[in-house]
């Protein structure tokens, strides 16, 4: 009767024993295999260096006179960047406090020591038409900035709506100065 009882009790703990081995194994090969599958996705997520190259844009801004703007390109965008005359200027900063759709500074809407630079995605946030104004003899509409001939938005010298149907300013991207002439975009 004894010997059955230890029989019974040995067989019942190497019946967890085995179970809890199984059970441990299951895991620890599951956790290598999703390691080996996670590794290549969070490898292949990182962008690699030609791909964060073709996501930024530098433009030399020593070459835009005061009045004038260009257009580049940023990740297959338009990308307007206007340098803005002493005039310009002081009109944007008067018009900081003026009534407006989407209320933004000059301040907010440039960099501390490059208040003459605007640089704006060259899209306009109606329905996505490239606003004229950026290059020589376009309509610049009635604010003087850039003109949305589709549906007929003005935008001012800051490229902030003052007039028309789209609802937001000119869209200011991520951007840096690299150097005192250089910016890089995104
Ligand atoms: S898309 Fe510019 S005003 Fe409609």
């Amino acid at each position: 009767m004894a010997t059955d009882t230890a029989a019974t009790t040995e067989v019942s703990e190497d019946g967890v024993r085995r179970r809890d081995w199984i059970h441990i194994a299951a895991l620890g090969t599951a956790g290598v295999g999703g390691a080996s599958v996670l590794f290549p996705l969070i490898s292949q997520m990182a962008p690699s260096a030609d791909v964060l190259a073709a996501s930024t844009t530098e433009v030399d801004v020593s070459a835009i006179q005061p009045g004038q703007s260009i257009k580049a390109t940023f990740r297959k965008q338009p990308l307007f960047v206007k340098r803005l005359t002493a005039d310009e200027i002081a009109k944007a900063k008067a018009d900081d406090a003026s009534d407006m759709r989407d209320p933004a500074k000059l301040a907010d809407r440039t960099k501390a020591g490059h208040e003459d630079v605007l640089v704006t995605m060259g899209v306009c946030t109606h329905l996505g038409c490239v606003p004229l104004g950026a290059a020589e003899g376009e309509n610049k509409g009635e604010f003087g900035g850039y003109f949305c001939p589709c549906h007929g938005s003005h935008y001012d010298v800051a490229g902030r709506i003052r007039k028309g149907p789209a609802p937001k300013n000119l869209v200011v991207p991520e951007y840096e100065f690299t150097s005192d002439t250089v910016i890089r975009v995104g």
